[in-house]
Order: structure tokens, then sequence, then C-alpha cells
């Protein structure tokens, strides 16, 4: 029976509807759950609430938001294998990637539990004689989230965590493609006995996130999603001059050196590539490799990436689940045409796969012989799809990975230090990953990119308080 979801306004489940219906994508007859459109309504009642309870809110002690932040994280680690099955079934990432998943949306609470007792301003010596200066870390006000479909609980986790530890109010807006496991949170925060009105959670498009990014009440947005809707909400908040907090796409390179130890590498770009569908914006979809090691690493990824399997996301021997969606599906097809079209060579996959059940499926795709400033290099696709750029040396591998609009991840493999340092300082990213998959973060140090990736402050560990908090400057002269 699929689940009828309600928002959650000021303590209360309120409103219902059919507008927004979540299918599973490893099998469509499986309808998930309903939950309701909101057209700005419900948002702005939410808002309204989370203006309400500001106040207490911010003045309350560290200790109850910490012990609330902590008892969330208890309660969502001790499910994490229910809420999993829920997270896979609904978004189509393998069992293990989505029980992963909840496990760290649960440590991210207990991470920011601590947090919220480390609200710490400072005191500076006056340049004047009996004055002292202080600074003050202090709440903003109300956020906004807007969150994505494919880390369904760990980002709605990773905005909501640090902008309560911080004494601020949040509504959020979860996407429509996974309101089921979005909702579960939400329940678990109001077990773990979150005051009404503090958390608020709303079902919607483009009508409630509008509703959220223009309300003079909402002091910030924080949106992780793609580069197109990131620079139409950046537009629009700026226009009030909300603060703003953006986690948008990536087109992330690995750079495979001769040098580089061999299965490592071949794992990395497998796991960077094709892990979670290719649908994470960590993804590295670029793989740039000098050429003494090119035609035998190719031919070793090649005959990996044929040997995957794929399938429904709840099937123990799946490595590689559908995509989210028919749209992700068409675009990451798509693609591989396109690819073709411009002269790319396709090794492995590419194909619209029929199983048993009817589910979004796709073979893995390796291009090869493609070139950096062909479409597959320069956009970003979401979907299992890596695209080969064969090089002569490291220094032509950092400038191609150097190339693109984009700057979130980037890998490097190879056992020179000399390039493995230069790397790391002179690529263009937010993150560097030096033998390891470009995508696949830890959940306590700052996330995100450089350039159309990224804007304003960074997200998680300890740098997420830059974001939700604002600092004050008090001179006493006593
Ligand atoms: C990861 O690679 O572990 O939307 C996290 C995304 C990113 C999160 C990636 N914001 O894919």
């Amino acid at each position: 029976m699929s689940e009828a979801l309600k928002h959650f306004i000021d303590g209360e489940w309120v409103g219902g509807g059919t507008g927004i219906e979540s299918l599973n994508p490893s099998d469509t007859r499986d309808v998930i759950a309903f939950a309701p459109d909101d057209d700005g309504t419900a948002t702005r009642a939410a808002i309204a609430a989370a203006t309400e309870a500001y106040t207490a809110w911010s003045q309350a002690s560290p200790e109850q938001r910490s012990d609330i932040l902590d008892r969330t994280g208890s309660l969502i680690l001790a499910r994490r294998e229910e809420l999993g099955r829920l997270l896979s079934r609904e978004e189509g990432k393998t069992l293990p990637e989505g029980i992963g998943e909840v496990a760290r949306a649960g440590r991210i609470f207990k991470f920011f539990a601590g947090e919220a007792l480390r609200r710490a301003g400072m005191t500076v010596d006056s340049t004047r004689p009996g004055v002292e200066a202080a600074t003050y870390r202090e709440p903003v006000g109300v956020f906004g989230l807007i969150t994505p479909w494919n880390f369904p609980i760990a980002i709605p986790a990773w905005k909501t965590a640090p902008a309560l530890a911080y004494g601020n109010t949040v509504v959020l807006k979860s996407a429509s493609l996974t309101p089921a496991i979005a909702a579960a949170m939400t329940a678990i925060l109001q077990e773990a006995g979150v005051p009404k009105g503090v958390f608020n959670h709303v079902f919607g498009g483009a009508a409630a996130g509008n509703a959220l990014v223009d309300d003079p009440r909402v002091a910030g947005i924080s949106f992780t999603g793609s580069q197109a809707v990131g620079a139409g909400i950046a537009k629009r908040a700026a226009e009030r001059q909300a603060r703003l907090q953006m986690e948008m796409g990536g087109k992330n390179p690995l750079v495979v050196l001769d040098d580089a130890e061999f299965d490592r590498a071949v794992m990395c770009a497998l796991d960077g590539a094709f892990f979670a569908s290719g649908q994470r914006c960590t993804a590295s979809s670029r793989i740039i490799v000098t050429e003494g090691i090119h035609d035998r690493f190719i031919a070793a990824l090649t005959e990996k990436v044929l040997a995957l399997r794929v399938g429904d996301a709840l099937d123990a021997q799946t490595q590689i689940g559908p995509l989210a969606s028919q749209s992700q599906l068409d675009t990451t097809l798509s693609y591989i045409g396109i690819a073709r079209k411009e002269g790319g060579r396709c090794v492995a996959g590419g194909e619209r796969l029929s199983l048993e059940k009817p589910g979004y499926y796709v073979s893995p795709a390796l291009l090869v012989d493609t070139k950096p400033d062909m479409r597959v290099n320069c956009e970003e696709i979401f979907g299992p799809v890596a695209s080969v750029v064969r090089v002569k040396d490291y220094e032509e591998a950092l400038a191609i990975a150097n190339q693109g609009a984009f700057g979130l991840s980037a890998g490097i493999c190879t056992t020179s230090l000399k390039h493995a340092h230069h790397f790391v300082r002179h690529v263009r990213a937010g993150m560097t990953m030096t033998n390891l998959p470009a995508a696949g973060v830890d959940y306590h140090v700052p996330f995100g990119g450089t350039r159309k990736s990224s804007f304003g402050p960074r997200e998680q560990g300890a740098a997420a308080i830059e974001f939700y908090t604002l600092i004050k400057t008090a001179y006493t002269w006593a």
C-alpha cells in the first residue's frame, strides 16, 4: 500500500494530496507514497511557524539543541537497515549505499549535536585603552532548505543539523522524487522532541521553492541541485539580499598517470564514475589518462564495467541500481547518442536494459577517444557514463582537468609525490582525492566546490558555522 504523506508544519502533520507520486525506480509498478504538491500556501504557513518559533529556540540552552540532535542521530542510526531499505527502494541506489547514506545522516546529527556546544566567539585586545572588543556568534533566523533526490536523507540532514544546532529554525522543501525517506527523517526529529515550529517540512516543486526563496521572513537559503535551477534561485534570492549557499553540478576529472598503482586506479575510476549509478555531483565522469598506461588501463576498466551487475536496488547481487526517474534515463541515453555523434567510441554499455521488473535500467557506459571540448566532457550527465581523454603527460592532464565551468572534486591516481602534491595545489576544485575515488566524502569536514559548482560558504564540518551564524562585534568601555 502507498503511504499518504503530509506536510509537517508547527508540530502537526497537515494537508494531503496526490500531486506528488513516489515510484520505485527498480519496479515502477510499486507506488511508494503520495505527497501533496504545495502551491506556496503550506510553505508560507511553515515560514510563519518557523518565524514564531525562532525567538525561543535561538535563546534556548545549547544543551537542549544538542540533546535533540543527538537523539535524532541515535534514532536514525538504530533504524539504518529499515530506512536504508526505504531509501534504496525510493531512490534506486543499492542497499549497501542506501544503508550507508542513512548511517551518514545519523552521524551528521551526532556531529552537530557536539557543534551546538561549540558556538564560540572571541575576545580581542582593543587598540583603545579601557575598551574591550569581543565577538559573538549569533543565529540568523529562518532558513529555507531545498534538497535534491540523489542523497535524499544525507543532504536534508547536513543542512538541517547545523541550522538547528546554531539556533535557527527551518523550513525544508525536499525533492519530489523522494518524499518518503525525507518524511521519515522529519518523523524522527518529531520523536526526538524538536519543539513545534522549529523544524517544518513541505513537499512541492518550483511554486513551493519560490515561495521560500522570495519570502522576506526567510533569512537564508541553502540549495543543492542542478546548476540551471540554482542560477534561477540565486537571482531571486539576490533580489532581496537573502543569505545563499548553493551546491550544484560537477564535471569532475580523475587523472590517471603512468606510474599509478594499477588496480587502485581502476577501482577509483569504476567507483567514482559508476557507483550510485553516477548520480552524484562528485562523480568523476571525465577520466584523463596518460598515454603510457592508456590502452592497458582502458582494457582493464572495460572488463570491470562489463562485469557490473545492473538490477533491482534491493537485490543483494546488484552493483548498479536503476536511474532515479524516466527523465534521468532519457538524459543519459541522449548523451550517449551525442557522444557517438561527436566521435566518441562506446566500448561498454550505454544500452537501455529491459529486466524482469519494469525500471529505469541502463548499462554503465564507457566512452573512449573523446576530446576535452565534446559535450560529454563539458556538461553534467548525472548518469553512469564516463568519458576517457588520452593525454601525453601530467601537464596536459592538469590543463584539461582545469577546463570547463565546474570545479567540485578532482582526483589523481599516481605514486609520484611530486605530481600528487602539485595537483592538489593547482587543480581548480573544492575537493581533491589522491588515490581515492572522486566521490564519497566524509561527513565531518567541509564540502564544496569552485566556479559554477558552488556559491557561498562551505557546507559540513566545522565550516558550516559560517553560513548558519552571524558575527556580532561588541565594544565595551567600562
Ligand atoms: C558524496 O560524494 O559522498 O549531490 C556526496 C551530491 C553531493 C553529495 C556527494 N552534494 O551528489
